[in-house]
């Protein structure tokens, strides 16, 4: 079987950073403006994983990269025709003939009246019209932010995308590419569909055809069907189905129907609007409309004859310095919000929490800062009131009650003012709240609000329910929210001429709403959001249902940008090419040349409960658009967790996969989960699904490549999978040594990228490569030792038992680490022992900003060290650092004759045994630092530093010396880093003491 292009070789280094501008122009991607789905993929990595598993890979490596990132338009010449600038008009109309000078242009410009799409097509038939040295003469008018072409090509790739068109966006390279394309790979393309066309025919003897059974936001059959594929997505999920549908026959959909799906939108938010006109609930008499409604809840402690509002803070908006005061009035028992803007220094009180009524899990008297409650307390022994499903606000005995507190109105010229409520305004609200109570039980009947009850027994489900008492899915909305939102969702049965599209599309913009507009959406009044004059965040901003003491929320005139609007896409996804299914991956019926999957990882994301507060809003509307779908989450088939459960599903979704795909099909995984156990569970089920890894590639898919920090997901695997059609049986001890050459190889390949162009990977991204390569070893055999794989999926092991598979694994971490030296340390890691290189690579990946605890425990198994405790300065699970040499001072320190005389000396593993001392107190490196401190101690007078030297390694302290200067030359360098500015001290004397030790000669 002819090997594929990704088999042999991938782009990572300038996938990674295309992928990062793709991550980065969030306002740009299409897909997520259908709506929030978790763990979307960026889409050029998709298109560049499915043209790599087509082309085939020649004895020309260099070549054939060559034309793949032509192919990409991600070579020097694709990369400048994408940086942005436009071609003067004057220029093009110069160059056209006649006849299209007079059809489509005026003495100015375009003709007036003339569509985007006309004029799109005016220059493309100039361009078409032109031959190559015209067309380059006219490229050379282009207004680039580079003009220089050799300017442009000597800037690192990184660095001249941020100019660039993305190459997702485009339909494929220039003509001048394709001639070239074609020559080198004998197909006659002119277009990406025509390439994808010919290369399928040849392996699989017609147009590929990609399916993804994960497919959530439909990135995977998006991609394939826009470049030419035939297409499958489907999912568990009803919502991801929607979307995933909408991605391909809507924003597919071509002119027409997006045009159809624009008035439709725009007919139901009208009729909206002017009911909630006639009913007079978002105007006032001076004839502004509100934009925001601020909102918080409020308590009323034991002891206190008044309710206190919470919140953590009571800034309103930040660009005009507004804050809300509390006064009491008297006779009343709700105190009365005063919004008003106060000067500088006052706000930058407010600013830093001055008047917070909720602080570290305390009510705050506002009026009397000394009195405080603890709100767990406040809930009562038996917890909160569970809220009845007819309850759309709290009752009068509840301990939080809801209340509105500042409302934001804009007037007709655009003007913003923000003010407490009036009693007209309060009117309003109480007007709302029958509004809705009139209809609730129809809208719930109908669908056009949730109705159904939240899962009592989820991880995140359970938040709500347990913080406020809200047992149904539409207590997380305000009356208002419900109203507005309900109120569009009630067109759609309104206007019957709506059709399927433009049905769905409503639907998708009600669950953007309904994401933008609830409970959970918190106001946000800092300068870096809207300008600082107040903007909602998202429910999901992040993973979790947080409930929340102050929300915005936003009239219905505010979500007229959610309501409305569909992306448009130059390509026409062709109807009959794709299908889209709602079903559980084990039942999966349809044949694919290559699946593309991306499977749940193990407890990442909570698909299946954070969905169900989508299919609240949809589930019956659904039913009417896609009969023949399920329109329940189906919590129980969801692939979770990471027990047998998770592995037994995986294994019959990977098996049936692999079942419905030819022999020469193909499949991708792309995973990114970093606990080894894990990886070493989707080894073997993959494994046991008569797959073997054929490639794995790790690319950036998260963060800028080079500047990665915090707690989050980073570089993603993509594994290259083939049938296994051989029964070759594998032996641990012919294996291990593949292995290790493996994961050598591997990470030489990600080094050589790392120094041929800028830094592409960081640890994590190193460790997830070694465990890949080991995978690529092991699937090639059936069996181990005589062990069958599928047994041993299953296969029931005490708590530390660990699998021959993850045994593997484990060695390939441990070859990973060693082979990853810190750069400068070449020369003596050979001599030092496993727990001093763990020391100092810890204090590398420390300079490098990698904080994750679980890093540095990553690293402890690489290099079997068992207790790295003694050695952080910091254990903090995203705040970890080790400690530098005058932070250690004298602990952790053996006495004098406790030095060991060589490293081989140094017990393997690094656990202090409950006799002896740590193995790092009587390692060399740590009498070197103990050294470092005190010279530090001495004001840099180095004297006393080498002489402890002298005295504690006698007569080997001059063979070592050499060694010695060189790790104390490493350690100077880190007070340069900004990551390790607390090395500063240390960093100086530790230069000062190498210079007195490579001068030291009696
Ligand atoms: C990581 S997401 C896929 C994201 C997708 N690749 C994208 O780009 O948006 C995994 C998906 O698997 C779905 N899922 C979970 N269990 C499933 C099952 N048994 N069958 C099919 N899909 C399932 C979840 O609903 C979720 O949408």
């Amino acid at each position: 079987m002819h090997k594929a292009f990704i088999e042999t070789q991938f782009p990572i280094a300038r996938l990674s950073a295309q992928t990062y501008r793709e991550r980065k122009g969030a306002s740009s991607q299409i897909l997520p403006s259908l709506g929030k789905w978790w763990g979307r993929k960026p889409l050029i990595l998709v298109r560049a994983c499915i043209l790599g598993m087509l082309m085939p890979a020649s004895d020309d490596p260099k070549k054939d990269r060559e034309i793949f990132l032509k192919i990409l338009t991600m070579d020097n010449d694709g990369t400048w025709q994408r940086q942005k600038g436009e071609i003067p008009l004057k220029e093009w109309r110069e160059v056209a003939p006649i006849e299209i000078q007079n059809k489509y242009f005026g003495s100015r410009g375009f003709r007036k009246g003339l569509s985007e799409e006309e004029k799109e097509s005016a220059l493309f038939e100039i361009w078409e019209l032109l031959d190559q040295y015209q067309r380059e003469k006219l490229d050379r008018k282009r207004k680039r932010p580079v003009p220089s072409r050799e300017l442009f090509d000597s800037m690192p790739f990184s660095e001249r995308i941020k100019e660039c068109e993305r190459p997702e966006n485009l339909n494929g390279p220039s003509a001048e590419s394709w001639d070239e394309i074609n020559s080198y790979l004998g197909t006659g393309a002119k277009c990406l569909s025509e390439l994808i066309h010919e290369l399928g025919q040849r392996t699989f003897g017609k147009t590929p055809r990609v399916g993804d059974v994960f497919s959530g936001g439909g990135s995977i059959p998006f991609e394939a069907a826009r470049i030419g594929c035939d297409a499958f997505g489907s999912d568990l999920n009803p919502v991801a189905g929607l979307l995933t549908w909408s991605g391909l026959h809507l924003i597919g959909g071509g002119t027409e129907i997006q045009d159809k799906i624009k008035k439709d939108q725009q007919k139901a938010f009208c009729a909206a609007d002017r009911q909630i006109l006639e009913w007079g609930i978002e105007h006032n008499a001076k004839g502004e409309r509100a934009e925001a409604y601020l909102y918080c809840t409020e308590v009323k402690p034991p002891g206190c004859n008044y309710h206190i509002p919470l919140s953590p803070s009571w800034v309103i908006a930040e660009k005009h310095q507004i804050i809300v005061k509390w006064e009491l009035v008297e006779g009343q028992h709700q105190l009365q919000p005063i919004v008003q803007a106060v000067d500088p220094s006052e706000f930058k009180l407010y600013k830093d929490k001055k008047g917070a009524t909720v602080v570290d899990g305390r009510v705050v008297d506002p009026l009397d800062s000394t009195r405080t409650w603890s709100i767990e307390a406040l809930r009562g022994p038996q917890g909160l009131r569970m809220w009845a499903k007819e309850d759309v606000c709290p009752q009068r005995h509840d301990v939080f009650q809801e209340r509105l507190y500042c409302i934001r109105w804009i007037n007709e010229k655009g003007e913003r003012r923000y003010s407490s409520p009036d009693a007209e305004d309060l009117a309003r609200e109480a007007k709302v709240l029958e509004l809705l109570s009139e209809r609730l039980a129809e809208w719930q009947e109908k669908g056009f609000i949730p109705s159904k009850a939240i899962p009592a027994d989820g991880d995140k489900t359970d938040e709500p329910i347990r913080t406020r008492g809200w047992t149904h899915w539409h207590q997380l909305f305000s009356p208002r929210q419900l109203l507005a939102i309900g109120l569009i969702s009630s067109q759609l049965d309104r206007h019957t001429d709506l059709g399927r599209e433009s049905s769905a599309f409503i639907l998708l913009g009600i669950l953007s709403a309904a994401d933008f507009n609830s409970k959970l959406c918190r106001w946000i009044p800092h300068l870096a959001a809207s300008g600082g004059i107040g903007a909602f965040a998202q429910t999901f901003y992040n993973q979790a249902l947080n409930t929340l003491h102050n929300w915005g929320c936003r009239s219905l005139y505010a979500m007229r940008t959610t309501l409305c609007g569909i992306p448009s896409l130059s390509t026409r996804i062709e109807e009959n090419t794709c299908k889209t299914d709602v079903r559980d991956g084990r039942d999966v019926e349809e044949v694919c040349d290559i699946w593309i999957t991306d499977p749940p990882y193990a407890d990442a994301v909570n698909y299946h409960e954070l969905g169900d507060f989508f299919l609240a809003w949809c589930d019956k509307r659904l039913e009417k658009i896609f009969p023949y779908w399920p329109t329940s989450s189906r919590a129980q088939l969801a692939v979770r967790g990471s027990g047998n459960d998770f592995k037994a599903s995986m294994v019959e979704i990977y098996r049936r996969l692999s079942d419905h795909m030819p022999a020469n099909g193909m499949q991708m995984v792309m995973f990114t989960h970093q606990d080894p156990a894990v990886w070493a569970d989707l080894g073997m089920i993959l494994w046991a699904s008569g797959l073997k890894a054929t490639a794995a590639w790790t690319i950036s898919t998260e963060t800028d490549p080079g500047f990665k920090k915090g707690n989050f997901v980073q570089g993603t695997v993509c594994l290259v999978l083939r049938k296994r059609e051989e029964c070759e049986p594998g032996f641990l001890f012919d294996i291990y040594p593949m292995v290790e050459d493996e994961v050598r190889a591997q990470i030489a390949i990600m080094q050589s990228l790392d120094e041929e162009s800028e830094p592409n990977f960081n640890d994590s991204d190193y460790q997830l490569a070694a465990y890949a390569a080991a995978l690529k070893v092991l699937t090639q055999y059936s069996s181990l030792d005589g062990k069958n794989v599928s047994d041993e999926v299953f296969a029931l092991r005490s708590k530390n038992e660990k699998s021959e598979f993850e045994q593997v694994i484990g060695r390939a971490i441990t070859v990973a680490c060693d082979a990853l030296i810190p750069k400068g340390l070449n020369d003596s890691w050979r001599d030092l022992s496993l727990i001093e290189r763990y020391y100092l690579r810890a204090v590398d990946i420390e300079s490098r900003g990698e904080r994750r605890k679980g890093m540095y425990e990553e690293l402890a198994r690489g290099f079997g060290v068992a207790d790295i405790k003694p050695l952080l300065k910091s254990d903090k699970a995203n705040g970890t650092r080790v400690h530098t040499p005058s932070g250690f001072g004298t602990s952790l320190l053996a006495p004098i004759d406790g030095v060991v005389e060589s490293a081989a000396a140094l017990p393997r593993r690094g656990r202090a045994s409950a006799s002896g001392p740590h193995p790092f107190a009587a390692s060399p490196l740590r009498h070197l630092l103990f050294a470092i401190c005190e010279t530090a101690v001495a004001d840099n007078d180095p004297n006393q530093g080498r002489q402890y030297l002298r005295d504690t390694f006698g007569q080997t302290y001059w063979g070592r010396r050499e060694s010695m200067v060189r790790l104390l030359n490493w350690l100077a360098a880190l007070g340069n880093s900004e990551d390790t500015a607390d090395w500063a001290k240390d960093s100086e004397a530790a230069r000062i003491l190498a210079g007195r030790l490579r001068n030291d000669d009696a």
